[in-house]
């Protein structure tokens, strides 16, 4: 079993689109783990995002992901990062295929609606930063044995 970190960005979440967005998981059989509503605030952007401090588009992506609330996930199942990376798309919706979140309701990076983790590494760092420990919740669904072999 894999966990990742999933945002439904500002822009997501303003345009109504949380539902739309959290059923594409739920559907594909990724199993929620954790979940909450926020705004995110700059120092937890600013840790979440270090990777990217200096690039040109630093600045303008925290003011993003800060501007409105967001909800948070964690979602797990066999190669969770993976198979969310795939469903979301490309970082740039113009390159993601239609059927991706980005590639079906994107136009632009710097509204591109969703964050997945990108590896074990940044998705165990990720989950400790926006969840303690017991807001996860161990649980096994009913149809996991119909998802899950
Ligand atoms: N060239 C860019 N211009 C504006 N925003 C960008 C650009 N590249 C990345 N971003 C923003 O920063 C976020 C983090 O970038 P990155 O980690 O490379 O992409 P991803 O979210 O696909 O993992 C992107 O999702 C996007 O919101
Ligand atoms: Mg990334």
């Amino acid at each position: 079993m894999e966990r990742t970190l999933i945002i439904v960005k500002p822009d997501a979440v303003q345009r109504g689109l949380i539902g739309e967005i959290v059923a594409r998981f739920e559907r594909r059989g990724l199993r929620i783990v954790g979940m909450k509503f926020m705004q995110i605030d700059r120092q937890l952007a600013s840790r979440h995002y270090a990777e990217h401090e200096g690039k040109g588009f630093y600045e303008s992506l925290l003011a993003y992901i800060t501007s409105a609330p967001s909800v948070v996930m964690v979602l797990e199942a066999p190669n969770a990062i993976e198979l969310a990376r795939r469903t979301i798309g490309a970082t740039k919706p113009i390159d993601s295929p239609p059927g991706s979140i980005r590639g079906d309701l994107g136009v632009e990076v710097g509204r591109n609606l969703v964050h997945g983790s990108d590896s074990a590494e940044s998705a165990a760092r990720e989950i400790d930063l926006f969840f303690a420990p017991e807001e996860l919740v161990n649980w096994s669904r009913d149809v996991d044995r119909w998802v899950f072999e």
